[in-house]
């Protein structure tokens, strides 16, 4: 038996690339916002990073998920609905799906090409498994499907993408997980801790020059999709962790003085101006567990690394 699908389409984020390109570049600190990065050349591109010996966060968060599955279980339990915000190729799922065994898994994420494939390949591996998969920009709204069947809810935001949101917004999306989960709903999610910056800086500066092609297909991303005039060839990745705020800061730094040309508007980049691409926060227990509070869940339990590298939390919905 091969499982079932239902894949719900909600058009996400149609023209608004353009739009977050004119008013991006219309700024004194030129940026993009980093969910732009992931067409299906981004997506597979992540999934190259992912495999960058420097890029630690996702060996470490997988070895800690099938360390600790058992123990989730026991305080989740089983046939929970799960409910994933960017599950991209939902790989980590899978280490959760035997020890879960959740009633439906709703995987969600921007890229619908990509989130097909994986809907395609997971219930090929788990045909028991009824996947309802929602083609949304999830950092606006979590759409759940009304077909999805009634039970508990448990959301599962692995990877640190939390991170990649501004803390007002990553309060608010907390906010609107905790709102979509509901009553007897829990949220298992992983977040990057504060460490060494020469470990952060390695991170995002791998030797093979993966996260450079990921944060410089951002500029193929808008030749191609946009009427625009610009040469990638011209623009150098950076990133480097900044202490005081907390996080990594990837930006595209022109190299020379220039004029980039997008849908008939026209932008000037100074040599060595930026634009910023990309932040990725990182958190001690302490911080994150008083931003979840905040937004309305209450901590049940969290793990760490022996190194202290990587956090998983798990958290019930604040009862009322
Ligand atoms: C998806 N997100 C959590 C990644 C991060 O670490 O902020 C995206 C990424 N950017 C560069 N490398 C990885």
């Amino acid at each position: 038996m091969t499982g079932r699908i239902t894949f719900h389409d909600l058009k996400p984020e149609g023209l608004s690339l353009h739009k977050a390109v004119i008013s991006g570049l219309s700024r004194t600190q030129k940026s993009i916002p980093p969910k732009f990065f992931y067409d299906e050349r981004g997506s597979e591109l992540f999934d190259a990073i992912c495999r960058q010996p420097e890029y630690y966060l996702p060996d470490v968060e997988r070895a800690m998920l099938i360390q600790v599955a058992e123990e989730i279980e026991a305080h989740t339990g089983r046939q929970r609905i799960l409910i994933e915000p960017g599950a991209g190729n939902a790989a980590k799922v899978r280490l959760l799906l035997e020890a879960l065994e959740p009633s439906a898994y709703v995987p969600m994420d921007i890229s619908c090409d990509y989130l097909k494939g994986a809907a395609h390949d997971l219930v090929m591996e788990f045909p028991w498994l009824p996947v309802h998969a929602v083609c949304v920009d999830y950092t606006h709204s979590l759409p759940l499907p009304s077909t999805l069947p009634e039970g508990r809810r448990l959301a599962f935001f692995p990877g640190s993408s939390l991170g990649n949101f501004e803390p007002g917004e990553a309060l608010l999306f907390l906010k609107m997980v905790q709102k979509a989960l509901g009553e007897e709903g829990m949220l298992l999610i992983g977040v990057d801790t504060k460490k060494p910056s020469e470990i952060l800086d390695a991170a995002y500066n791998d030797a093979a020059g993966v996260t450079a092609e990921f944060n410089l297909n951002l500029l193929y991303r808008i030749r191609r999709e946009l009427d625009a005039d610009l040469d990638p060839g011209t623009f150098a990745h950076q990133a480097y962790y900044n202490q005081d705020a907390g996080r990594i800061e990837m930006h595209l730094v022109s190299r020379q003085l220039q004029r980039v040309r997008v849908n008939g508007q026209s932008f000037q980049f100074r040599e060595g101006e930026t634009l910023h691409t990309e932040s990725s926060y990182k958190y001690a227990p302490d911080e994150f567990l008083s931003l979840a509070e905040q937004a309305g869940f209450k901590a049940r339990c969290h793990w760490l690394d022996r190194q202290r590298l990587f956090a998983i939390y798990l958290f019930d919905v604040e009862k009322n």
